[in-house]
């Protein structure tokens, strides 16, 4: 479990649909080592098929194995469903909601994603909250309206006591997966921008609390400059995640910041 009494840095793998529950394992068990050196919370989001072995896998280590998604529904006849209950008895420590590729391929509302996040926080579930503005809109220059509906319609009636069960990941949709990431200098204000919101919504401590990740085309070349910023607080890496190489000099790259 991640600890929320301050902002520590987090950074987490999204593996997306790839990976065989033996490749989970090896992975898990190299990243151990690197996790033991690293003052910061390293989790991994995987598919369900492999969350129990790679729980099992990270058992005593300091790395957070979570789910990518779940139902907004508690139980019932939902054939092709996970509940948070069901991740949460395979090990599941946290899990990933609104993610863009759920939101656009998947046709998740915000409606749809204000249930599940709501359905994970009464489960007391560490969440990681995915918003972010696709092309059009950032160059129609509404990324910050955009932004503001998924914040509060997503985050509508979590309690002050459940945000600390959040964490924030901004993933322009533009720079997920396109090799393309957000500068520094506009994640920053983008970050600067939600933690304002939150602090006008659900206070200033929650909101000086509040991990907010940046997501979109991460890699070791760029992860220092990004983590340089104030308001970025860490990664939800995609592709960059896949290899124990390049997710460990992400990893790294944040070491000369805490010391
Ligand atoms: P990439 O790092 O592959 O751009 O993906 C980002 C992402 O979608 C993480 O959730």
């Amino acid at each position: 479990m991640f600890p929320e009494s301050m902002r520590v840095r987090k950074i987490i793998g999204n593996w997306k649909m790839y990976k065989t529950i033996a490749e989970a394992k090896a992975f898990v068990a190299s990243l151990a080592f690197v996790a033991i050196n690293n003052p910061i919370h390293i989790g991994l989001a995987v598919p369900f098929t492999m969350i129990a072995s790679a729980a099992e896998a990270a058992r005593g280590t300091l790395i957070a194995i979570g789910a990518q998604n779940m139902s907004d529904e508690a139980e019932g006849p939902y054939t092709g469903e996970v509940s948070c209950q069901m991740i949460k008895d395979a090990g599941a420590s946290f899990v990933i909601i609104g993610h863009s590729e759920r939101r656009r391929l998947f046709q998740e509302t915000d409606f749809i994603i204000n249930r599940k996040v709501i359905r994970a926080v009464n489960s007391n579930m560490q969440t990681v909250l995915c918003i972010g503005e696709t092309l059009e809109e950032y160059n129609q220059g509404v990324t910050k309206e955009v932004l503001k509906k998924q914040i509060m319609e997503n985050l509508q009636a979590v309690t002050v006591e459940q945000m600390k069960l959040i964490t924030l990941a901004y993933e322009p949709v533009w720079a997920i997966g396109t090799g393309q990431s957000a500068t520094a200098e506009i994640a920053e204000h983008t970050h600067q921008f939600c933690r304002e919101l939150i602090a006008n919504k659900w206070g200033k401590n929650i909101a000086d609390h509040l991990v907010i990740q940046y997501g979109g085309s991460v890699k070791p070349e760029n992860a220092g400059g990004l983590l340089d910023q104030i308001d970025i607080d860490g990664f939800l890496v995609g592709g960059a995640s896949l290899s124990l190489d390049s997710f460990t000099k992400i990893i790294q790259s944040q070491q000369i910041k805490v010391s």
